[in-house]
């Protein structure tokens, strides 16, 4: 690691760059199932709150630890303290456990590519059917996986990030722009106000501490976090970018593409499949309904086409820095040159990967703790690897650094750090005891031994 780091031109590059990291496939695919599943307006709410309490004091946490230290994860939780170094190795199993499955969803979206590109867009449009015959299938799941999974090692491996950096860029907007135009038009669907205030309006008799523990495992697979990823982002960053203005910024980006993504899914469901639809929703969510919303509108299936390319492209962006994130730690550690690193990473995501690309099919019978292998992944790195990283990170900063080291490096500009007191209750107090708390209830229901 003696090369120069390199560094981000300025504040907009950061945010962009975190932001286009941040926004993927959870936004787009795992926040409307889940906000669907827990109750919808509830849901938000719960999500909402967390993202200004917790996902602020942890992004603030790890983009400052990355700046103060200027080390990605391993090196920079051990040169805060040396006993913490296996922290940098915890975060680092998240993106080796969600890459494989990440791919086997980006393979799905690759898929519809090709049914809107060969004019079967209308037979997908049977409301789940053609995605059920699909996903349980086993050589078209497994082929679309591999072929996403090879499409981001060939950019990892060319190193070519500038220009998916350049790409994203021009997506990134046009995505939103597309997302907000589905959602108007969605909601000219008759039927579709009762679903709108079911998503917008918290019932709170829905409520319940599983809403909670998703809307937290959401929260940081959605921003990135307890994974290492702000680390090394915030490592990159100059020393005269706010920090506070960069942790708000990605925040509102990263939230509002989640919530609008729900108001282009979850109304729709609602008018087309009532409250069973929504309580039932599941991982083929964004593949079942969004295709009956498409063979509805007029020119249906070129908007469908130019939705999943831009679903791709932002699925891109995150698997490829789930991969660089992994490859650049094993040649840190290793004697290994880039493309021997992204070969292993590549067979390493081929073992993980296939179980979730057949949980659905012939490996259907196979269900670790009760769940399909995609769930079951997408469980163990976001409801136990994440709050583990998440709640070891508030010890050690909280009780062992000291949340002042943080706040300088906030404040080191001379910028008002307005959130200061609330980040240090947060970071020593709260965020511990919620985040075992949550820790022991995702685990017992994960186990099956308390029910959803
Ligand atoms: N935050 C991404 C998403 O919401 O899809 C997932 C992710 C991408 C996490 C890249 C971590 C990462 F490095």
């Amino acid at each position: 690691m003696n090369e120069k780091r390199s560094s981000f031109s300025g504040s907009i590059g950061f945010v962009l760059a975190a932001a286009g990291s941040a926004v993927g496939l959870g936004n787009l695919w795992r926040f409307p199932y889940l906000a669907a599943q827990y109750g919808g307006g509830i849901f938000i709410l719960v999500y909402i709150i967390l993202a200004l309490t917790f996902g602020f004091a942890l992004m603030t946490t790890e983009i400052a630890i990355g700046r103060k230290t200027g080390l990605s994860c391993i090196g920079a939780y051990k040169a805060l303290n040396k006993r913490f170094s296996f922290l940098g190795y915890i975060a680092w199993s998240v993106p080796i456990i969600i890459l494989p499955y990440y791919s086997v969803i980006g393979g799905w979206v690759c898929k519809y590519i090709a049914v809107y590109l060969t004019g079967q867009g209308a037979a997908a449009a049977d409301g789940g059917a053609f995605f059920g015959a699909f996903m349980s299938s086993t050589a078209a799941p497994l082929g679309w996986f591999l072929l996403f999974l090879a499409l981001t090692a060939v950019v990892v491996i060319a190193g070519v990030e500038k220009g998916v950096e350049k790409v994203s860029k021009v997506m990134m907007p046009v995505l939103v722009v597309l997302i907000v135009g589905i959602s108007v038009y969605v909601l000219t669907i008759p039927g579709t106000m009762e679903g709108l205030k079911y998503y917008l309006l918290p019932d709170f008799s829905k409520f319940s501490i599983t809403t909670v523990c998703a809307a937290m495992s959401q929260l940081f697979y959605s921003m990135s976090l307890a994974m290492g990823i702000m680390v090394t982002y915030g490592s990159y960053t100059r020393k005269d970018v706010s920090l506070v203005n960069a942790v708000n910024q990605i925040e509102i980006f990263d939230t509002g593409v989640a919530l609008l993504a729900g108001l282009m899914i979850i109304p729709a469901l609602f008018a087309f499949q009532g409250e069973e639809g929504l309580t039932s929703a599941g991982v083929g969510l964004m593949f079942q309904t969004l295709p009956a919303v498409f063979g509805q509108m007029p020119g249906g299936s070129v908007v469908g086409l130019v939705f999943f390319v831009l679903v791709f492209f932002a699925a891109l962006t995150s698997s490829i820095s789930l991969m660089e994130t992994i490859v650049s730690m094993l040649m840190d550690r290793t004697k290994l040159g880039r493309k021997m690193s992204c070969l292993v990473v590549f067979i390493v995501c081929i073992v993980l990967g296939v179980p979730s690309s057949l949980g659905f099919g012939v490996w259907g019978h196979i269900l670790p703790l009760g769940m399909d292998f995609l769930t079951f992944f997408d469980f163990i790195s976001n409801s136990v690897v994440m709050p583990i990283v998440a709640l070891i990170t508030c010890i050690l900063v909280g009780w062992f650094v000291g949340t002042k080291a943080i706040c300088d490096e906030v404040s080191r500009n001379g910028e008002h750090f307005g959130r200061k007191a609330l980040y240090e209750v947060m970071v020593k107090y709260l965020a511990p005891v919620c985040l075992v708390v949550i820790l022991v209830f995702s685990v017992l229901q994960g186990m099956g031994i308390i029910k959803v």
